[in-house]
């Protein structure tokens, strides 16, 4: 159970090709909240492609990266996080992001993330001789983390703009349900998560 919970920002998780930030930019501009992609800004700071950051300096070096801007994202308000797909699974990273967002997390199936991501080339985790093994193994391990946002929304059935809809309801639900809550309010979540239906 949550105790008092700061919802000044609302977070994005769930898989590569779940639409985190195509959804995020509708529901940022919904909200007219600032949209940041965790992984935007790990390149304009790194000055590289992630790509290129796995290649010369290796995967544990890109999730140090997420963590120290985890970090600083807990000092921000209005805004709309899209995470990279591995940054909620690491327990101090989740549970930042639970501090001052609601977490909403997109899901599908490993069959329709193979569909969506087969013909994309920028992801260095993928690229491997047998892609949709890969994504099931991920998913595997990621799975309890996602499970534990405070909405889960499965996206293999809507068009994107439809998720954004469906995000926003949820975000304005959770304000709705608590009469203190706000850009900059407290928030008491107590519902378990939902498939957002
Ligand atoms: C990753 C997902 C990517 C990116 C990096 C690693 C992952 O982000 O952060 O390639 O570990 O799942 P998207 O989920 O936005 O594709």
């Amino acid at each position: 159970m949550d105790n008092a919970r700061q919802m000044r920002n609302l977070t994005l998780i769930g898989f590569m090709g779940t639409g985190k930030s195509s959804v995020g930019r509708l529901v940022a501009d919904q909200l007219h909240f600032t949209f940041l992609d965790t992984d935007a800004v790990i390149e304009a700071r790194a000055g590289a492609s992630i790509d290129d950051i796995f290649k010369q300096h290796g995967e544990p070096v890109f999730r140090e990266w997420e963590s120290r801007i985890v970090t600083e994202l807990a000092r921000r308000s209005r805004t709309v996080i899209s995470t990279g797909g591995g940054l909620p699974a690491n327990e101090a990273n989740f549970c930042s992001l639970k501090t001052h967002s609601l977490v909403v997390c997109l899901w599908a199936s490993p069959e329709k993330i193979f569909q969506r991501v087969r013909n994309q080339s920028h992801r260095p985790l993928l690229n491997e001789p047998d892609p949709l093994a890969k994504i099931r193994q991920l998913l595997a391990v990621r799975e309890p983390y996602y499970r534990r946002a405070d909405i889960l929304v499965n996206t293999e059935f809507r068009s994107l703009r439809e998720v954004a809809q469906q995000v926003l309801h949820q975000f304005h639900m959770a304000q709705r349900a608590n009469p203190v809550a706000g850009a900059h309010g407290h928030i008491q979540m107590h519902h378990a998560p939902s498939t957002g239906k």
